[in-house]
Protein backbone atom coordinates (compact mmCIF):
# COMPACT_ATOMS: atom_id res chain seq x y z
CA UNK A 1 0.00 0.00 0.00
CA UNK A 2 1.19 3.27 -0.18
CA UNK A 3 1.33 6.10 1.96
CA UNK A 4 -1.04 8.88 1.86
CA UNK A 5 0.29 12.03 1.18
CA UNK A 6 0.70 14.44 3.97
CA UNK A 7 -1.38 16.76 2.41
CA UNK A 8 -4.46 14.79 2.52
CA UNK A 9 -7.06 15.55 5.12
CA UNK A 10 -7.53 13.71 8.07
CA UNK A 11 -11.31 13.38 7.46
CA UNK A 12 -13.20 14.05 4.84
CA UNK A 13 -17.14 14.34 5.16
CA UNK A 14 -19.21 14.60 1.56
CA UNK A 15 -22.81 15.34 1.52
CA UNK A 16 -23.32 14.16 5.12
CA UNK A 17 -26.80 14.39 6.59
CA UNK A 18 -28.32 13.44 9.98
CA UNK A 19 -31.98 13.68 10.80
CA UNK A 20 -32.67 13.48 14.32
CA UNK A 21 -36.21 12.84 15.59
CA UNK A 22 -37.60 12.88 11.96
CA UNK A 23 -35.79 16.60 11.18
CA UNK A 24 -32.89 16.86 8.91
CA UNK A 25 -30.44 18.48 11.47
CA UNK A 26 -27.20 17.92 9.03
CA UNK A 27 -27.90 18.70 5.13
CA UNK A 28 -25.08 17.84 3.12
CA UNK A 29 -22.22 19.26 4.85
CA UNK A 30 -19.17 18.55 2.39
CA UNK A 31 -15.85 19.32 4.59
CA UNK A 32 -12.43 18.40 5.53
CA UNK A 33 -10.69 18.09 8.62
CA UNK A 34 -6.77 19.12 8.16
CA UNK A 35 -4.35 16.23 9.09
CA UNK A 36 -2.42 17.35 12.26
CA UNK A 37 -4.40 21.02 12.58
CA UNK A 38 -6.88 22.49 15.07
CA UNK A 39 -9.85 23.46 12.83
CA UNK A 40 -12.65 25.58 15.15
CA UNK A 41 -15.87 24.86 14.25
CA UNK A 42 -18.39 27.80 14.70
CA UNK A 43 -22.22 28.93 14.67
CA UNK A 44 -24.69 29.33 16.59
CA UNK A 45 -26.53 27.43 18.89
CA UNK A 46 -29.11 24.80 17.34
CA UNK A 47 -26.75 25.13 13.61
CA UNK A 48 -25.35 21.37 14.44
CA UNK A 49 -22.07 21.64 15.70
CA UNK A 50 -22.77 19.09 18.61
CA UNK A 51 -24.42 16.80 15.84
CA UNK A 52 -21.60 16.69 13.49
CA UNK A 53 -18.94 16.03 16.65
CA UNK A 54 -21.27 13.26 17.46
CA UNK A 55 -21.73 11.83 13.91
CA UNK A 56 -18.05 11.74 13.36
CA UNK A 57 -18.22 9.15 16.75
CA UNK A 58 -21.01 7.15 15.16
CA UNK A 59 -23.12 7.90 17.52
CA UNK A 60 -25.62 8.97 15.26
CA UNK A 61 -26.49 7.32 11.96
CA UNK A 62 -26.03 9.28 9.00
CA UNK A 63 -26.38 9.58 4.78
CA UNK A 64 -23.31 10.71 2.53
CA UNK A 65 -20.00 9.45 3.83
CA UNK A 66 -17.00 10.04 6.42
CA UNK A 67 -14.20 9.15 5.54
CA UNK A 68 -11.11 8.71 7.91
CA UNK A 69 -7.24 8.66 5.90
CA UNK A 70 -5.63 7.69 8.84
CA UNK A 71 -4.58 4.33 7.86
CA UNK A 72 -7.38 2.17 10.09
CA UNK A 73 -10.35 0.26 9.73
CA UNK A 74 -13.48 3.23 10.31
CA UNK A 75 -16.20 0.91 8.62
CA UNK A 76 -16.85 0.19 11.97
CA UNK A 77 -16.87 2.59 15.08
CA UNK A 78 -12.83 2.44 15.90
CA UNK A 79 -13.53 4.39 19.66
CA UNK A 80 -9.37 4.43 20.41
CA UNK A 81 -8.84 6.81 17.28
CA UNK A 82 -11.02 9.65 18.69
CA UNK A 83 -10.69 11.55 22.06
CA UNK A 84 -14.29 13.21 22.99
CA UNK A 85 -14.55 16.10 25.10
CA UNK A 86 -18.08 16.39 25.83
CA UNK A 87 -20.42 19.94 25.68
CA UNK A 88 -21.69 18.57 28.77
CA UNK A 89 -20.80 16.00 31.46
CA UNK A 90 -23.35 13.64 31.23
CA UNK A 91 -22.22 12.04 34.61
CA UNK A 92 -22.57 13.59 37.75
CA UNK A 93 -19.50 15.73 38.50
CA UNK A 94 -20.43 15.50 42.03
CA UNK A 95 -18.82 12.13 42.18
CA UNK A 96 -17.54 11.21 45.60
CA UNK A 97 -14.45 10.44 44.76
CA UNK A 98 -11.26 11.35 44.05
CA UNK A 99 -9.89 12.68 40.52
CA UNK A 100 -7.28 9.49 40.97
CA UNK A 101 -10.48 7.09 41.59
CA UNK A 102 -12.20 8.76 38.81
CA UNK A 103 -9.36 7.90 36.52
CA UNK A 104 -8.44 4.39 37.57
CA UNK A 105 -12.07 3.59 36.94
CA UNK A 106 -11.60 3.64 33.09
CA UNK A 107 -7.65 2.87 33.14
CA UNK A 108 -7.94 -0.26 35.77
CA UNK A 109 -8.56 -3.69 34.07
CA UNK A 110 -10.16 -4.78 38.07
CA UNK A 111 -12.74 -3.59 40.36
CA UNK A 112 -11.89 -0.30 42.26
CA UNK A 113 -11.99 -1.64 45.54
CA UNK A 114 -9.39 -4.15 45.09
CA UNK A 115 -7.13 -0.95 45.21
CA UNK A 116 -5.27 1.15 42.63
CA UNK A 117 -2.27 -1.01 41.30
CA UNK A 118 1.39 0.72 40.81
CA UNK A 119 0.99 0.94 36.80
CA UNK A 120 -2.63 2.85 37.00
CA UNK A 121 -1.07 5.29 40.20
CA UNK A 122 1.85 6.27 37.51
CA UNK A 123 -0.10 6.54 34.80
CA UNK A 124 -2.69 8.56 35.98
CA UNK A 125 -0.06 11.06 37.33
CA UNK A 126 1.41 10.94 34.15
CA UNK A 127 -2.10 11.83 32.67
CA UNK A 128 -2.82 14.76 34.86
CA UNK A 129 1.13 16.24 35.05
CA UNK A 130 0.51 16.15 30.88
CA UNK A 131 -2.99 18.68 31.24
CA UNK A 132 -0.97 20.96 33.77
CA UNK A 133 -3.12 19.25 36.94
CA UNK A 134 -0.90 16.98 38.76
CA UNK A 135 -1.35 17.97 42.13
CA UNK A 136 -5.02 17.43 41.98
CA UNK A 137 -5.27 13.43 41.93
CA UNK A 138 -6.19 13.31 45.93
CA UNK A 139 -8.95 16.35 45.72
CA UNK A 140 -12.26 14.88 45.02
CA UNK A 141 -14.09 15.51 41.54
CA UNK A 142 -16.21 17.84 43.07
CA UNK A 143 -14.34 20.45 44.63
CA UNK A 144 -12.72 20.81 41.18
CA UNK A 145 -13.22 24.35 39.38
CA UNK A 146 -14.73 24.32 35.70
CA UNK A 147 -11.48 24.52 33.94
CA UNK A 148 -10.20 21.73 36.20
CA UNK A 149 -12.55 19.27 35.39
CA UNK A 150 -12.21 20.20 31.81
CA UNK A 151 -8.49 19.57 32.16
CA UNK A 152 -9.12 15.94 33.76
CA UNK A 153 -11.38 14.98 30.45
CA UNK A 154 -9.00 16.03 28.45
CA UNK A 155 -6.95 13.95 30.40
CA UNK A 156 -8.76 11.02 29.77
CA UNK A 157 -9.52 11.94 25.91
CA UNK A 158 -5.78 11.76 25.33
CA UNK A 159 -5.52 8.23 26.46
CA UNK A 160 -4.45 6.39 24.97
CA UNK A 161 -3.14 8.94 22.06
CA UNK A 162 -5.88 10.24 19.54
CA UNK A 163 -5.53 10.85 16.30
CA UNK A 164 -8.53 13.07 16.10
CA UNK A 165 -9.11 15.00 19.44
CA UNK A 166 -13.00 16.33 19.54
CA UNK A 167 -13.87 19.65 21.69
CA UNK A 168 -17.28 20.19 22.04
CA UNK A 169 -16.83 23.97 23.86
CA UNK A 170 -14.00 23.26 26.17
CA UNK A 171 -13.78 26.62 27.71
CA UNK A 172 -17.51 27.09 27.61
CA UNK A 173 -17.94 28.18 31.82
CA UNK A 174 -14.21 28.91 32.75
CA UNK A 175 -13.30 32.29 33.45
CA UNK A 176 -11.68 34.00 31.09
CA UNK A 177 -7.63 33.55 32.48
CA UNK A 178 -8.20 29.92 32.07
CA UNK A 179 -9.69 29.52 28.93
CA UNK A 180 -6.71 31.48 27.72
CA UNK A 181 -4.43 28.71 29.27
CA UNK A 182 -6.90 25.83 28.30
CA UNK A 183 -6.69 27.53 24.58
CA UNK A 184 -2.66 27.58 25.21
CA UNK A 185 -2.72 23.58 26.33
CA UNK A 186 -4.69 22.64 23.23
CA UNK A 187 -2.10 24.59 21.22
CA UNK A 188 0.64 22.63 22.95
CA UNK A 189 -0.43 18.61 22.79
CA UNK A 190 -1.93 19.68 19.23
CA UNK A 191 1.92 20.81 18.49
CA UNK A 192 3.40 18.22 20.42
CA UNK A 193 1.68 14.80 19.59
CA UNK A 194 0.44 16.31 15.66
CA UNK A 195 -3.14 15.36 17.27
CA UNK A 196 -6.07 16.60 14.33
CA UNK A 197 -8.20 19.10 16.64
CA UNK A 198 -11.98 19.59 15.80
CA UNK A 199 -13.31 22.04 18.48
CA UNK A 200 -16.35 23.53 19.00
CA UNK A 201 -15.91 27.35 20.42
CA UNK A 202 -17.58 30.53 20.43
CA UNK A 203 -14.32 32.59 21.08
CA UNK A 204 -13.82 33.86 17.70
CA UNK A 205 -10.85 35.66 19.53
CA UNK A 206 -9.45 32.33 20.66
CA UNK A 207 -10.37 31.02 16.67
CA UNK A 208 -7.88 33.55 15.47
CA UNK A 209 -5.22 33.03 17.74
CA UNK A 210 -5.59 29.39 18.05
CA UNK A 211 -7.01 27.61 15.06
CA UNK A 212 -5.53 26.68 11.31
CA UNK A 213 -9.01 26.25 9.88
CA UNK A 214 -12.40 27.53 10.85
CA UNK A 215 -15.27 25.53 9.67
CA UNK A 216 -18.93 27.18 9.94
CA UNK A 217 -21.89 25.56 10.31
CA UNK A 218 -25.15 27.63 9.62
CA UNK A 219 -28.87 25.94 9.72
CA UNK A 220 -26.80 22.43 9.37
CA UNK A 221 -25.00 23.31 6.29
CA UNK A 222 -21.63 24.29 5.82
CA UNK A 223 -21.42 28.60 5.04
CA UNK A 224 -17.75 28.64 4.96
CA UNK A 225 -14.33 26.91 5.33
CA UNK A 226 -11.16 28.07 5.45
CA UNK A 227 -8.15 30.06 7.40
CA UNK A 228 -8.86 32.31 9.91
CA UNK A 229 -7.52 35.30 8.06
CA UNK A 230 -10.05 34.25 5.35
CA UNK A 231 -12.77 33.58 7.12
CA UNK A 232 -13.23 35.82 10.54
CA UNK A 233 -14.23 38.56 7.89
CA UNK A 234 -17.26 41.36 9.64
CA UNK A 235 -19.43 39.82 5.95
CA UNK A 236 -18.48 36.00 6.87
CA UNK A 237 -19.66 36.81 10.32
CA UNK A 238 -22.79 38.34 9.92
CA UNK A 239 -23.48 35.66 7.10
CA UNK A 240 -22.53 33.35 9.87
CA UNK A 241 -24.41 34.92 12.78
CA UNK A 242 -26.70 37.25 11.56
CA UNK A 243 -28.24 39.78 14.41
CA UNK A 244 -26.70 37.74 17.23
CA UNK A 245 -23.53 38.97 15.94
CA UNK A 246 -23.05 41.26 19.04
CA UNK A 247 -23.28 38.12 21.18
CA UNK A 248 -19.46 37.38 20.20
CA UNK A 249 -17.00 39.97 20.76
CA UNK A 250 -14.54 40.45 18.54
CA UNK A 251 -11.94 42.66 17.09
CA UNK A 252 -11.95 42.63 13.73
CA UNK A 253 -8.98 43.89 11.87
CA UNK A 254 -10.08 47.40 11.38
N1 LIG B 1 -31.41 13.78 19.92
C1 LIG B 1 -32.02 14.76 19.26
N2 LIG B 1 -33.28 14.60 18.76
C2 LIG B 1 -33.91 15.59 18.06
N3 LIG B 1 -33.35 16.80 17.81
C3 LIG B 1 -32.12 17.02 18.28
C4 LIG B 1 -31.38 16.03 19.03
N4 LIG B 1 -30.17 16.54 19.35
C5 LIG B 1 -30.16 17.80 18.85
N5 LIG B 1 -31.31 18.08 18.21
C6 LIG B 1 -31.64 19.34 17.52
O1 LIG B 1 -30.68 19.52 16.51
C7 LIG B 1 -30.35 20.89 16.34
C8 LIG B 1 -28.85 21.07 16.41
O2 LIG B 1 -28.40 20.72 17.70
P1 LIG B 1 -26.88 20.72 18.08
O3 LIG B 1 -26.13 19.84 17.15
O4 LIG B 1 -26.81 20.40 19.54
O5 LIG B 1 -26.49 22.24 17.83
P2 LIG B 1 -25.27 23.11 18.38
O6 LIG B 1 -24.28 22.20 19.01
O7 LIG B 1 -24.75 23.82 17.17
O8 LIG B 1 -25.87 24.08 19.35
C9 LIG B 1 -31.10 21.63 17.44
O9 LIG B 1 -32.25 22.19 16.86
C10 LIG B 1 -31.48 20.55 18.42
O10 LIG B 1 -32.68 20.85 19.05
MG1 LIG C 1 -23.55 22.07 20.90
Amino acid sequence: MTPEPPTKPLVSLRDLTVELGGRPILRGVTAAIARGGITALIGLNGSGKTTLLRALVNEYPHKGTIQFHCGHDHSKAYPEAIGYVPQRLSLDARLPLTVRDFLALTLARRPLFLGISKRVREKSKAMMERVGVGEYLDVPVEGLSGGQLQRVLLALALEPQPELLLLDEPAAGIDFKDQKKFYELIAQINRDTGVTVLLVSHDLNMVQTYAHDVLCLKGGSIQCQGPPSEILTPINMSLVFGAELHMFPHRFGG
